[in-house]
């Protein structure tokens, strides 16, 4: 039996027979991520008014090196060249800033929003040919597993920052009493939705499902395994409001350090 071979016209860039608005999805992305990267770049160059009594911007850490009391080894380094700028921000960002970038989901929202290609689907791309990520640089993308495995670490370390966050020491007298305040909570639920977006990602799944491309028999991996894809579904979802969360828990902390708002207690 033989089959006719059809050849399937290329559409111009942007052309499409879509009646719907597809250029609102690519352009709501555009605007979140733009507005994200102009904040947190913001947030991070500046490097101060980022902790508050117990209270650490994730932004800022871990604090490897810095004036604040959350610092690991101190202040700046007496070898930092004195023409770089510094920030305890910059030390550490670029972890989850690259398993960010390099996120399954990202990845897609950014080619189409960004370099729309393609801006959605069965729209005119720029290009002819379909180089996908087998070569550079998008080949670089393949790194993301390795970024899962700080991005977890991230996870453990703003933890510690939440249990921090629940004693305060009184000025006057350094007597540390347990707390809790809306900061508190703010910091709880950055960490709630960060690991809701870290233990649903892709990489994880791989990484807990089995070997090579067989799941795995052993009850503890076949349950681990539904879990992370149970979070998965909602990758996108979890993407978003972690995204959010992250930059809006450090407004909170710089809102509170420069005294333009007051933190509530709650208990
Ligand atoms: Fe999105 Fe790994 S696939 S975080």
């Amino acid at each position: 039996m033989s089959h006719p071979i059809v050849t399937v016209p290329q559409r111009a860039f942007g052309r499409t027979m879509r009646r719907d608005a597809w250029w609102l999805q690519p352009l709501l992305v555009f605007l979140g991520l733009t507005t994200f990267i102009v904040y947190s770049t913001w947030a991070a160059f500046q490097g101060e008014h980022y902790a508050w009594g117990p209270y650490l911007s994730p932004f800022y850490s871990p604090e490897l090196f810095g004036d604040s009391p959350h610092s690991w080894f101190g202040p700046k380094p007496s070898w930092w060249p004195q023409w770089l700028l510094f920030s305890p921000a910059l030390l550490i960002l670029w972890a989850p800033g690259g398993f960010r970038v390099t996120c399954y989901y990202y990845r897609g929202a950014y080619y189409k929003s960004f370099w729309g290609d393609p801006p959605a689907c069965t729209v005119g791309e720029p290009r002819q040919e379909y180089l996908g990520e087998h070569s550079l640089p998008l080949i670089l993308q393949n790194i993301h597993r390795y970024f899962l495995y700080l991005a977890l670490m991230f996870i453990l370390i703003l933890s510690h920052d939440v249990w921090k966050a629940m004693w305060f020491a009184d000025p006057a007298t350094e007597r540390v009493t347990f707390r809790i305040g809306v900061g508190t909570v703010i910091l709880a639920v950055n960490v709630f939705l960060l690991g809701g977006y870290t233990f649903g990602c892709h990489s994880l799944r791989h990484l807990v499902g089995g070997f090579g491309d067989q799941l795995s028999r052993a009850p503890l991996c076949q349950k681990t395994y539904s879990c992370v894809s149970c979070l998965n579904r909602r990758h996108m979802l979890w993407a978003w409001m972690s995204l959010f969360w992250v930059g809006f828990s450090d407004l909170y902390v710089r809102m509170c350090a420069m005294g333009v708002w007051r933190d509530l207690r709650i208990i």
